[in-house]
């Protein structure tokens, strides 16, 4: 199938884009809800196509109250196929990851709308990247994502129903809850407490077909979608940079317990590069040091 032009599939101020890009979540239209490969005997084909394949997938209830501990929600043991087919009667969140893996339309559109964001950006400016994946998330009416960030640069497009989306700038998180974080070496999920946060930041996109929004690192956010099934897909990516970001802030985590206090990512460029690079060994062995113990325990 051809795609639109770059252009029509992700319409967005340019000059918006360039200022808020990774520290501010701003809107955006787009096209992606018109294309084949989102409507519903599409979605059911693709889902039908997870079922070998769990590590692909993540399927959960919807959460109490937005501010439910993420991992508190239970998962639920359905296939894809069948939790689609149960979306109306039984409240569903469903994940299905990296869909380009599964059908070359995704694997063209993902390309295609990450060459968009990287112009958009102004180019990536010597950064690599590291992961580049993209994702739907399958919801019943009235479902609650609870609260929590995750450490990559994501842009989210509404395909079907509606979705209240709650989001903070990254900066509504303490350093020393990022720095937290990182030290483990985690590569999703973090875990935040709604109750403390500044409501006076958060951002409220009340998404629907053809509307989407831009989603920075580590940005906080809880989710509700409306009175019908929702379908959104998303694509995230991580550089180099925004590794060592995590990185820098790992080594502060340990700074700070020596009475040390250090300087946050991005104020000094030569201490920045040294704590990533120390950081690349300790954080790896932290990690493996954890699992041990917990092996012993
Ligand atoms: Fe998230």
């Amino acid at each position: 199938m051809m795609l639109p032009s770059a252009n029509e599939l992700l319409v967005v101020d340019r000059a918006v884009y360039t200022n808020a890009f990774n520290t501010k979540p701003f809107g955006f239209e787009h096209y992606l809800h018109r294309l084949p490969m989102f409507q519903p005997d599409a979605l059911a084909a693709l889902a039908g196509k997870y079922g070998a394949e769990p590590g692909d997938y993540y399927i959960s209830q919807s959460a109490p109250t937005p501010g439910t501990r993420f991992f508190d929600v239970k998962s639920k043991p359905s296939k894809p196929d069948e939790a689609l087919a149960m979306l109306a009667t039984s409240p569903t969140r469903m994940l299905l990851k990296r869909p380009e893996k599964y059908d070359s339309a995704y694997r063209d559109l993902l390309n295609t709308l990450f060459e968009r964001v990287v112009e958009l950006r102004g180019g990536l400016n010597g950064e690599k990247v590291v992961r580049l994946e993209s994702a739907l998330f399958i919801s019943s009416a009235s479902a609650t994502t609870p609260f929590h960030f995750d450490p990559e640069i994501n842009h989210f497009f509404q395909i079907e129903g509606g979705k209240q989306y709650h989001v903070y700038p990254p900066s509504a998180i303490r350093v020393e809850e990022l720095e937290d974080f990182y030290v483990e070496g985690k590569i999703e999920i973090g875990q935040v407490d709604l109750r403390t946060r500044d409501k006076s930041l958060e951002h409220v996109f009340n998404l629907m077909p053809g509307r989407g929004f831009h989603q920075p690192q580590d940005a906080p956010h809880w989710v509700q979608t409306g009175g019908e099934r929702s379908v959104s897909y998303a694509f995230v990516y991580e550089t180099n940079a925004s590794r060592a970001r995590g990185r820098i802030l790992a080594a502060n985590h340990y700074l700070r317990k020596i009475g040390v206090h250090p300087q946050d990512p991005g104020a000094n460029a030569g201490s920045d590069s040294a704590k990533a690079s120390v950081m690349k060994v300790v954080v790896p062995v932290r990690r493996r040091i954890v699992r041990n113990l917990n092996r012993i325990r």
